[in-house]
């Protein structure tokens, strides 16, 4: 399963993909509203920072068919390749991801509450489909199941796209779908940070260290000399 930071905060985006396995940033218009600047600031910060191999997602904003196009292109323009469009999947956004699959431009069909939308998205050439869970737990359904149910149809329908589950309240939710091999998960900053913040693994780790020096009176095994 990939792992995506779901976040536009610089900072936070520098520590998780220094120290943990990511595979790029996904953002939405609300997410990069929290970073108060020019969003194509914040979008080609985040590219410097995950460097040209990772992949990042930007939304197109503009409702209509003509206006997502040419969001799409700005957003390529602006983070060159391994850039994914994010679009809604609605019948609009259908026919918008139907033309960029034409242009070679790689889409994820965002906004999902239902296999439905999914499948559809899948079919008008989207590369992912971004369902989120924990909006769908809030509307009184299982958000877990309904990912599951998604990747289900498109591994039956052998489809070339990607589950890229979002809307992640804790790391519960992605293990399980991590259990299933569901394609991707993105997480907010937060989310990821809490995934192995534990004070048995804290104090094991240190109980190490502990357990060396009264051995050694080093706290390294470098520090023994030749
Ligand atoms: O990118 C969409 C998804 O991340 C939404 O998450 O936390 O706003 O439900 P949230």
């Amino acid at each position: 399963m990939k792992l995506f930071i779901d976040d536009a905060n610089l900072e936070a985006i520098k520590e998780i993909n220094e120290y943990y396995p990511v595979d790029g940033v996904t953002t939405n218009p609300s997410i990069l509203a929290k970073a108060k600047r020019d969003p194509r600031e914040t979008l080609k910060a985040i590219r410097e920072i995950i460097g040209e191999d990772k992949i990042i997602f930007a939304q197109a904003v503009d409702l209509t068919y003509e206006g997502m196009l040419k969001d799409a292109h700005m957003i390529i323009d602006l983070l060159g390749k391994n850039t994914i469009v994010k679009i809604p999947s609605t019948p609009v956004g259908f026919k918008a991801m139907m033309a960029l699959k034409k242009e070679g431009i790689p889409t994820c069909g965002t906004v999902v509450y239902t296999p439905m939308q999914a499948y559809l998205a899948a079919k008008a050439g989207a590369s992912y489909v971004a369902p989120y869970v924990n909006r769908i737990d809030n509307m009184g359904y299982d958000g877990v199941e309904i990912v599951k149910k998604i990747q289900n149809i498109l591994d039956n329908n052998g489809m070339e796209c990607e589950v890229l589950a979002a809307s992640f309240k804790n790391s519960q939710q992605v293990l399980e779908l991590a259990e299933y091999g569901v394609g991707g998960a993105t997480c907010s900053a937060d989310v990821i940070k809490a995934f192995v913040k534990n004070l048995a693994i804290d104090g094991a780790v240190q109980d190490f260290v502990n357990d060396f020096e009264a051995l050694t009176g080093k706290t390294a095994m470098s520090a023994l000399g030749e």
